[in-house]
């Protein structure tokens, strides 16, 4: 290597050497089959099973789900989306490396599920878990000359292997990395960055890399940190030497620094530059933000040293009617949704991230409880991750942590969620086990694991381990548990399971559990829950009198493909009732509840339920405000029907504001809002819709990247003459776009639709639906026209592609 070094120094000078390290997205002219016969063109990420159609058939399970205190089986349809994920499935594709290089390693960010990597008919690389990224060496297995490899990608799925829906395929990116030297590279994932302290104005910061494994260390290895700040200024810089097994470490102060955190998410670049006698061998970049967190009984949650209470939801990966194939554009919109109603946090359930959703994090400022598995060694369900774990799990959290480290959106790590062993010794050993390994990688960030065992736990000492005790559900036994609780604080790892159906509303307004109606669907006046979980209500009182809470992930932000609890028996039925925002990213009327209680920087004003009831004239008919406010007056027709003030007399009323006497009669509704000083602060009207006049499309952006990838999102809303929504609409709609993009998928948010969500008609649910058109490579402008055949409506809307 040496002589080849020396070489290279005398070459610099004459020639422009290639950039010692370059990476490289693998994303588009990927071939995919199911039968290796059949291929057809895909893009990466690419899930394979979302188009459908939906079908019981795909999943159909005789299974009892032992966590919803079953004991018998049942027939359980929809369970895993009802969509054809299970079975095999080959990617094939080619890439080249430049003569300039001398190793490649490639990237997969996560590949559903068990894929076998080929590169020129060699086995180069295989990972078990679908949800973890991996590396795979293909120096060995590669042409280096620039000629074209061979790559393949064989997965399968297996049947019962996932509570939801999983997706399938190549449903992240894949990344080549390319370094010039074989024998002198930095390690992919070796980079370092947290934040030891900070104090006055003075932050801490210690910086750690390490040489790639098939380095030959000598003295000669230099390593340069700098840290940039936003504005591409450099902040400092350090040079040091290896130790005796490749490891660099750097500890730097910072003054003045500016520090990360959801309301203003300020990042760094750090830039490692890697020389041998002078000479640049590698370089690696990475985001960082400087701050710190912790968690203790004085102190209860602490970012950079002031208390919060976490205002978090639980997430699973699918992006609804895009299934698992992430989506920068999507996952922006996830994130910015759930921000706007005041959340701070998000859970990554059950399962490790995707890289692109921490950097929007990130970027974003949004905290991220990142997890790892929904179960250990003993199974939920029958083909689930004991099948891997003796072999797996210390290689599935050793990905997990050095792969995301560096993200300051990550507060902590969980290392899963109501482990069928987390009342058994064994259990307790292996949680010990869980948090060592993730201390080792990363001594920075705190552990934890949903427990929804608060008795067992307790008796074999499970919850007395953990670094953040954390409790799905089960408000009612927190006093108690705080009690035998070391750690002296308790969070809500998991809560609420309040299940709802946007803009459906049933009567009577009953506090109900497993509530189950005849169509499938459940109530939009947020009273319907399962029976081991709670309202949000519940959750926010404990949160409220009792300071050693630290806060609470909501199940869930949005509506995710399969559970669809309470509908597990029920066909047909395929997605959830938990989400906040339906499966098209679409407010239910609980987004303005949350949005209530946790936007401390702007007012609510949220009616509900609509007001066209032909057919309710002279019936009960409640009335909810969700709103910050104290106390509202709420009108029909101008007549009152009493002014009313938050209190803590029932369940219900501490939070919402409810007229439950109210009888229906067609016309307005009206409330005005008092503030505390019994000042008017606002009002909100809702009217009783007129005919059907016209399809209404609201693009969330008029302007998107010419990449190829963005996407335009448009609601779709049938209204009157006056723009009032007509609430019952259920026409069937067809789309097409024309210009600069293409149609990409619909969602209605309706759980019980067979519609398949990448064909371009689909049914209003709730005179609502959402079209996501994708961007084209060209500028120009794209147009979404959505017509309906049946009445002749027709509209359309230009979105710049530029
Ligand atoms: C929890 C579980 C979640 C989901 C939820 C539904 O117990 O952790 O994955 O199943 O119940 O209420």
């Amino acid at each position: 290597m040496r002589v080849k070094l020396l070489l290279m120094a005398v070459l610099v000078a004459a020639t422009a050497m290639a950039q010692s390290h370059r990476e490289a997205f693998l994303n588009e002219g990927w071939q995919f089959s199911r039968d290796q016969v059949n291929w057809q063109g895909v893009t990466v990420p690419h899930d394979w099973a979302i188009g459908g159609p939906f079908d019981k058939k795909w999943d159909l399970q005789v299974v009892a789900i032992k966590e919803n205190g079953e004991d018998v089986a049942t027939e359980k349809s929809g369970r895993s989306g009802a969509l054809p994920w299970i079975g095999k499935g080959y990617y094939k594709t080619t890439f080249a490396v430049p003569q300039d290089y001398s190793r490649a390693q490639l990237v997969f960010d996560g590949v559903m599920a068990d894929p076998h990597v080929y590169v020129n008919g060699r086995l180069a690389g295989h990972w078990a878990y679908g949800y973890n990224a991996f590396i795979v060496d293909v120096t060995p297995y590669a042409h280096l000359d620039g000629t074209p490899n061979n790559l393949e990608v064989h997965v399968e799925n297996l049947e019962e292997s996932n509570r939801w829906y999983p997706g399938a395929g190549i449903y992240r990116p894949v990344k080549l990395v390319m370094t010039r030297e074989k024998d002198a590279a930095l390690d992919t994932w070796g980079m370092y960055v947290r934040t030891l302290s900070i104090e006055g104005e003075k932050a801490t910061v210690q910086l750690e890399h390490q040489l790639d494994a098939a380095t030959v260390i000598d003295n000669d290895f230099e390593l340069e940190f700098s840290l940039i700040d936003a504005r591409g200024v450099k902040v400092l810089s350090h040079k040091s030497r290896p130790d005796g097994l490749g490891h660099f470490t750097a500890r730097l102060d910072v003054y003045a620094p500016s520090l990360w955190s959801p309301e203003r998410p300020y990042l760094y670049n750090v830039i490692a530059t890697l020389r041998h006698k002078g000479i640049e061998v590698d370089r690696q970049s990475h985001k960082v933000g400087i701050r710190t967190i912790s968690f203790s009984r004085e102190g209860g949650f602490q970012l950079n040293g002031e208390r919060r209470s976490i205002k978090g939801v639980c997430l699973h990966h699918d992006l609804g009617p895009l299934g698992a194939a992430i989506n920068k554009t999507a996952l922006i919109r996830q994130i910015e949704m759930m921000k706007a109603m005041g959340a701070d946090a998000i859970r990554t359930s059950h399962n490790m991230p995707s890289t692109w959703q921490m950097e929007v994090c990130d970027s974003l400022g949004m905290m991220v409880m990142a997890e790892s598995f929904d179960g250990w060694r003993e199974p939920k369900v029958r083909n689930g991750y004991g099948r891997y774990w003796d072999q797996w799990w210390q290689q599935d959290i050793r990905n997990l942590v050095l792969n995301h480290r560096n993200h300051p959106s990550i507060i902590m790590w969980s290392v899963g969620n109501e482990i069928p062993e987390q009342w058994k010794p064994e259990g307790v050993q292996r949680y010990k086990d869980l948090i060592a390994l993730c201390h080792q990688y990363d001594p920075s960030r705190m552990v934890t694991c949903g427990m929804d065992q608060p008795d067992g736990t307790i008796w074999c000492g499970f919850a007395q381990v953990a670094d953040v005790p954390g409790y799905n559900y089960r408000v009612h036994k927190y006093d108690e548990m705080i009690e035998r609780l070391p750690q002296g604080f308790i969070l809500g790892s998991e809560t609420a399971s309040t299940v709802s159906s946007r803009g459906h509303y049933c009567f009577p307004d009953t506090v109900a559990t497993n509530k189950a109606w005849p169509d499938g669907q459940c109530s939009s006046y947020d009273v319907e829950y399962c029976w081991w979980s709670n309202l949000p209500d519940d959750d926010w009182k404990m949160q409220d009198d009792r300071d050693w809470t630290v806060g609470e992930f909501v199940w869930t932000g949005y509506d995710y493909l399969g559970e669809p609890t309470p509908y597990d028996e029920y066909w047909p039925s395929r997605s959830s009732y938990f989400g906040i925002c339906d499966l098209a990213g679409l407010p239910k009327d609980r987004y303005y509840l949350y949005r209530s209680h946790w936007n401390k920087t702007e007012h609510t004003i949220h009616l509900l339920p609509h007001w066209t009831w032909p057919g309710r004239e002279g019936k009960v008919t409640p009335v909810y405000c969700y709103t910050d406010y104290p106390s509202a007056e709420l009108f029909v027709n101008g007549k009152s029907q009493g002014r009313i003030t938050k209190n803590d007399t029932t369940r219900l009323d501490r939070y919402r504001l409810r007229w439950r006497d109210v009888v229906y009669r067609p016309g307005e509704l009206k409330v005005v809002v008092y503030d505390a000083q019994g000042r008017k602060a606002g009002q909100q009207i809702v009217r009783t819709a007129g005919k059907p006049k016209r399809l209404l499309l609201k693009p969330e952006r008029t302007t998107i990247k010419a990449d190829g990838n963005d996407l335009a999102y448009v609601t779709v809303s049938l209204v009157d003459k006056n723009g009032t929504l007509c609430p019952d609409a259920a026409n069937r709609l067809q789309f097409s776009v024309t210009g600069a993009g293409s149609y990409k998928a619909a969602c209605n948010g309706d759980a019980t639709s067979l519609e398949p969500f990448t064909q371009p008609q689909m049914s209003l649910f709730h005179g609502q639906l959402v079209v996501l058109c994708q961007a084209s490579k060209k500028p120009g402008v794209m147009t979404l026209t959505v017509k309906d055949p049946t009445t002749g409506m027709k509209s359309s809307v230009n979105i710049t592609v530029k």
